[in-house]
């Protein structure tokens, strides 16, 4: 059993508030996270999909890591988010990860099981804590795509998946999706209400862009104790930068690129003030 030490999803899952996790492309991304957080007093996880983890290497977004966690006291949870390699998990765990994410979403129950499973004794072993996921997250993006109708997640699968595999924390599909809405989504609150009720591990909302506050809110009062976001992150950079190479003529990219960590500052502070994660780092 993991503890609230290396598990602080089970903090939040606890006090009632999630842990927000947000997704970094670079060092940019990765530097406005830890300085909203700060500003906050916020637990938060910064989280690697595959794309920025292969494409930074893993070694040196796991170095950030280990660098944060340490001189954050461990506030700051550094996460490979839906791997769906079991090696790069494994080579995150070695980088210094403190939390690795295997979807095996697209897989048979099965092998989603006997992967996880793999992922975990290997994490447990050295400390590193692991979210299944189950069900499907649905949208177009680089943490998979899917836009079939069988997203919800079964409770019956979610159990079996919990109890066979030991894992720390669970995405569930109830409906949301990575990317920007196309019209508002609809999020099964009753699906969320009985898998929080069958799974005692702290669940996790993935596609926060997007998804109103309340609702974001009312999932966490039935069992989210950790939000994903990531598209706002990465629109706000681009649109920050795209405005700021209009007028900008010099050549320091630490000018150009402090504009841009600036922009994105305001909006993950808002986002730690949804999930109710302002001041967390009080709470442990
Ligand atoms: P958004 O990009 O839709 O905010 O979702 C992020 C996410 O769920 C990453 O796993």
């Amino acid at each position: 059993m993991k503890t609230a030490e290396n598990n602080v999803l089970l903090i939040s899952d606890k006090k009632g508030f999630a842990v927000p996790a947000f997704n970094y492309s670079d060092i940019w991304e990765y530097k406005a996270i830890l300085e909203a957080a700060e500003l906050e007093n916020a637990i938060v996880y910064t989280a690697s999909n595959m794309r920025t983890a292969e494409s930074m290497g893993v070694d040196y977004t796991g170095a950030w890591g280990k660098t944060s966690y340490i001189l954050t006291d461990g506030n700051v949870i550094n996460h490979l988010d839906h791997s769906r390699d079991v090696e790069l998990c494994k080579a995150a765990v070695d980088a210094g990860y403190q939390s690795v994410m295997f979807d095996g979403s697209a897989l048979s129950l099965e092998e989603n099981i006997r992967k996880t499973k793999e992922v975990v004794e290997y994490a447990h072993e050295r400390g590193v804590v692991v979210e299944a996921e189950i069900g499907k997250i649905l949208g177009r993006g680089v943490e998979g795509t899917y836009e079939g109708n069988d997203f919800l997640v079964q409770v019956e699968d979610a159990v079996k998946l919990w109890e066979q595999t030991g894992v720390d924390s669970m995405a569930v599909g109830i409906g949301t999706a990575h990317g920007f809405y196309k019209e508002e989504p609809k999020i099964n609150i009753q699906r969320l209400k009985e898998v929080n009720e069958s799974v005692p591990i702290p669940l996790v909302l993935h596609g926060g862009t997007g998804v109103p506050y309340e609702v974001v809110q009312e999932c966490i009062r039935n069992g989210m104790a950790k939000v994903n976001v990531g598209t706002l992150l990465h629109a706000t950079y681009i649109e920050r930068l795209r405005k700021a190479l209009k007028t900008y003529t010099g050549n320091n990219v630490n000018d150009l690129m402090e504009m841009v960590k600036d922009a994105i500052i305001p909006k993950i502070r808002e986002w730690i003030r949804v999930c109710g994660a302002d001041q967390s780092r009080r709470m442990r």
